[in-house]
């Protein structure tokens, strides 16, 4: 038996067999841009609203990590130590002084183009899987800690619902939400880089005097009332011109989606996936079939936030 092996039998006898997380995809109800800052990061006015579009992680103990990937866009999805899954497991094991072995299983349903976090809710999902397949027991602020160190998204992907990021988009307020709301979300062909998209930012707003970004008190209040028309002439996306610079494309798919009956239309935090709020679910259909009639777009969802952050869904013993 090799040591690898014996560790692995030695862990098991101890952990859960297999664990299944369940984690939502993001949009951004509005993304305030400030000044690039010296670490290149930019402060953010983040409100995000988590919605019913899931990815599941599935881990069990392995010989060493593994990751795989099933689901329409797996192709595209990375299965090495970029994995931000991967970066997880690797991350938590670290803190903990003990192998990474195990095998992450993601079933992907959260569209891969980008702007609806699809790689954080991973990161975010594996963290909350490989913490109780080990029975680590880690606290919500040491797991938000890790995400933090992941990227600037995945904090908002473990705790879901609604919240107000701040910083570089890290530091999380919750928000209240008075009600659902009606997405759909347009998926383009191809991503587009959310570093390169922040600097079409810079390029844009150069010799400008751009403001510190802060929440909209009228958005708040949409999202506490649960007021869809309020929260539809609220929305609002500092990143869009960028988006759009980069790709102009997408101004077809956001006059499709308005002409066909949604109450307003943005980029999806830094895009390429535009994101259309509707009146209820049956305007959200008729959204979601004018946008793929129209051949502006690959595929359309319909989803309803908010949803509910990383949660256990399985636990094998
Ligand atoms: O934090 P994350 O790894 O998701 O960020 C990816 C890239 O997006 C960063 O390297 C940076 O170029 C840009 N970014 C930024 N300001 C933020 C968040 C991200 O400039 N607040």
């Amino acid at each position: 038996m090799s040591v690898g092996e014996q560790a692995q039998r030695q862990a098991s006898s101890k952990t859960a067999a297999e664990v299944r997380v369940r984690v939502p995809a993001k949009v951004n109800a509005q993304l305030a841009v400030g000044a690039a800052r010296p670490d290149g990061f930019h402060d953010l006015a983040n409100v995000f609203l988590a919605v019913g579009l899931y990815d599941e992680i599935t881990v069990t103990p392995a010989a060493e990590l593994r990751v795989t990937c099933s689901g329409p866009d797996a192709g595209q999805v990375p299965l090495d130590a970029t994995n931000l899954a991967a970066r997880a497991a690797i991350a938590l094991a670290e803190r903990h002084g003990i192998d990474p072995h195990v095998h992450i299983h993601i079933a992907k349903d959260i569209p891969v183009a980008g702007g609806m976090a699809g790689g954080s809710a991973d990161g975010a999902g594996a963290l909350l899987a490989c913490d109780t397949l080990w029975s680590l027991g880690s606290s919500r602020d040491e797991l938000l800690a890790i995400c933090a160190e992941l990227g600037s998204d995945v904090p908002f992907s473990l705790i879901g619902g609604a919240a107000l990021g701040t910083g570089r988009g890290e530091q999380l307020t919750p928000l209240d939400v008075g009600g659902d709301f009606h997405w759909v979300f347009a998926v383009a062909e191809g991503g587009l880089s959310t570093p390169t998209v922040f600097r079409e930012f810079d390029r844009l707003t150069e010799g400008t005097d751009v403001p510190a970004p802060a929440a909209d008190p009228a958005l708040l209040d949409a999202l506490r009332t649960g007021d869809v028309t309020a929260l539809a002439g609220a929305l609002a996306n500092d990143l869009q011109p960028a988006a759009l610079s980069l790709r102009p494309s997408l101004a077809d798919t956001l006059a499709a989606g308005t002409a066909a009956g949604a109450l307003a239309a943005l980029v999806s935090g830094s895009g390429p996936t535009t994101a259309f709020l509707t009146e209820d679910t049956d305007t959200a259909a008729r959204v979601a079939r004018a946008l793929l009639a129209s051949g502006t777009c690959r595929t359309a969802r319909v989803a309803a936030s908010p949803a509910q952050g990383a949660t256990v869904v399985r636990r094998d013993a």
